[in-house]
């Protein structure tokens, strides 16, 4: 009946009219009041200004004038600005390949138009006057104004219904607005801005260094706590700050990346992120950062989302390294004392570099050989293997040869087994938490959670290097929902996944059928199990994750393999757990550098007593 219908009603083919394409095109980047504001801004920082004001009302919803001291456009040019697929900023496919500027799609100014009211009012240096133009105009016509360009939007999507209702409540809308000129502001610390909502003037941020814009944004406290990064190899250079492990946050909402000087999220470097931190930042803890990737243009895609929010590496493998590399290094050297010197290093560096070229600038194009072009993985970082572990692990034969005496004395009862028992013989479980053990020479108090991992963790690199990681297939299979990027990655890396001791493959289109698991992980939360796994493999990519990230995935499947607190263990349990902590390399850190037990001699004990004093 319906096919019948559609036939019947079956319309003939035509190009549609041109508004109405700007229209459909802006709905994949005008979202929003903020990302018009994006899109305008991003045009007054590529003509050139140094001062941008913007004005909005209603958090942008009635209106947003972005006014800023540019170029300018000459007034043949001003209904060409407004015209789809017309640019100043490329001319060819070299040319994109290698653009520094932040536009280059000619489409932004037609699509705000299409689905707001939008008027340009722009002076050249030529001109003796301003222009200015609109859609609803034929010839642009003489005003007043100083030399460069404003831009008013007034009553966006008024006339789309379907976008005006998912407009939020002024002030969430002002928030977003603000986030994305704190991000915009954030690359051009050398372009003023000056920001008022309503009559209100709500930011004012000078032009300077990007130390002191950083200052400006993120506050005093980040920059007196944070940690300089800059670093270069031949084709990349990072350089920003991050935040101590010890002074990170409980949400992810002070991180900031830029790739060649655009604001961008990347799950390679994010990953990069997470892995220097790992051993350091404990669960959910997030760092707050402002890191600036610099990259050989050529070897980085822009044009890969139409509000270029992402880009792609041609070598992310590569990309991954160096930032984890770089960073991993500067997170260890913050546990060394220089406390006193990492301020105003930082200052130096930072402030310093604005005075030649903005940090966040394209870094200066090389002139290579197509064959030199390639980055490679074969950089490694020189010593920062060593100076991750000198920060996080203690030898383990320290406390071992501190708890065993060396002539043991025999006590009442405590047999000579145990002795050498260095974590003792546990006696309650305390909060579902703790253990609480007896040892030879005082009690220890152990976390249950953080211990299991680590020896899970420990337990599943010895396997997979004896490639012996022994599975266990599931009697039934446990069916989880998942998303279709998860069960495309099912289907692709099936046998990469056999090799880490996973059966998973597709149930549905949106469903995961799990069917072995490693045996030493079955008793755990499998479904999250998975899912960790598979956030890990498109974090990183197979490659990746079975070579340089295989820590991180083994982290990843020891967390959710271990005991969760509030599972209540027998003391034989308990027990076991000690003995293979003992048996274990670095039982004494978790997987995220956290201490997994703590000891107290009698004589620690006796002294909180007064005992004998
Ligand atoms: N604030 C501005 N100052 C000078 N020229 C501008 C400004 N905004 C837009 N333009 C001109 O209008 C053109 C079209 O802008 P837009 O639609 O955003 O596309 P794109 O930025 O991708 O080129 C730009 O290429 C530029 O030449
Ligand atoms: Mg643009």
């Amino acid at each position: 009946m319906t096919v019948v219908n559609a036939m019947l009603a079956r319309k003939s083919i035509c190009a549609l009219p041109d508004l109405l394409i700007s229209q459909i095109a802006a709905g994949e980047v005008i979202e929003r009041p903020a990302s018009v504001l994006k899109e305008l801004v991003e045009n007054a920082i590529d003509a050139g200004a140094q001062t941008i004001e913007v004005r909005l009302e209603s958090g942008g919803i009635r209106r947003i004038a972005v006014i800023d001291d540019g170029s300018g456009i000459p007034p043949e040019e001003l209904s060409l600005a407004l015209t789809r697929h017309a640019t100043s900023k490329i001319t060819s496919l070299p040319e994109l390949e290698s653009v520094a500027s932040m536009g280059f799609r000619g489409e932004a100014l037609a699509s705000i138009a299409a689905v707001s009211k939008l008027t340009i009012t722009s002076r050249s240096g030529q001109a003796p006057h301003a222009w200015a133009f609109s859609r609803q105009m034929t010839q642009p016509e003489a005003a007043s104004g100083a030399i460069g360009t404003w831009i008013e939007v007034r009553d966006l999507f008024d006339d789309v219904p379907a976008r005006r209702k998912f407009l939020r409540a002024e002030a969430t809308e002002l928030g977003h607005c603000l986030g994305t000129l704190e991000r915009l502001a954030l690359a051009v610390p050398e372009v003023g801005f000056r920001v008022f909502n309503g009559d209100r003037a709500i930011k004012n941020w000078l032009p300077g260094s990007l130390l002191q814009r950083i200052k400006q944004i993120l506050g005093d406290e980040f920059v007196q706590e944070g940690l300089l990064v800059e670093h270069h190899t031949g084709l990349l250079r990072l350089t920003g700050m991050v935040s101590r492990p010890t002074a990170s946050r409980a949400r992810a909402d002070r991180q900031f990346l830029f790739v060649n000087g655009r604001h961008v999220r990347d799950r390679t470097i994010s990953h990069a992120l997470r892995s220097a931190y790992a051993d350091v930042l404990h669960g959910d803890r997030q760092p707050a950062f402002v890191l600036f990737l610099e990259i050989e243009p050529s070897l980085v895609d822009v044009n890969v989302h139409p509000a270029k929010h992402e880009v792609r590496f041609r070598d992310s493998g590569a990309v991954h390294q160096f930032v984890k590399n770089t960073l991993t290094q500067v997170i260890a050297q913050s546990s060394v004392a220089q406390d006193e010197s990492a301020p105003s290093q930082a200052q130096g560096a930072l402030t310093q570099a604005n005075d030649a070229q903005p940090l966040s600038q394209p870094y200066p194009t090389p002139h290579l050989a197509p064959t030199q072009s390639r980055l490679t993985l074969s950089e490694p970082w020189s010593g920062s293997a060593h100076a991750t572990n000198r920060s996080s692990y203690t030898p383990q034969t320290a406390p071992h040869n501190a708890w065993v005496p060396a002539h043991a004395p025999l006590v009442d009862d405590v047999n000579t087994e145990q002795v050498d028992w260095p974590l003792g013989r546990a006696v309650a479980q305390v909060h579902g938490v703790y253990i609480l053990s007896q040892t030879h020479q005082g009690l220890a108090l152990i976390d249950m959670h953080a211990a299991h991992e680590r020896v899970v963790y420990e337990q599943l690199k010895i396997a997979l290097e004896g490639q012996t990681l022994p599975t266990q297939a599931l009697l039934v299979p446990v069916i989880m929902p998942a998303s279709e990027v998860e069960v495309a990655l099912v289907q692709e890396h099936t046998s990469s996944l056999e090799k880490i001791g996973f059966e998973l493959s597709a149930a549905g289109p949106q469903s995961i059928a799990i069917r072995s698991v490693p045996a030493m992980l079955a008793k755990g939360d499998l479904e999250a199990l998975a899912r960790g796994v598979l956030k890990d493999l498109a974090d990183v990519g197979v490659s990746a994750l079975l070579t340089e990230q295989r820590n991180t995935l083994l982290a990843t499947m020891a967390c959710h393999g271990a005991v969760r607190a509030n599972r209540r263990l027998t003391l034989e349990e308990m027990n076991a757990l000690l003995r293979q902590m003992e048996k274990t390399e670095r039982a004494d850190q978790c997987n995220h550098g956290r201490p997994t037990w703590v000891h107290w001699k009698m004589n620690d004990l006796d002294k909180l007593f007064l005992r004998g004093q």
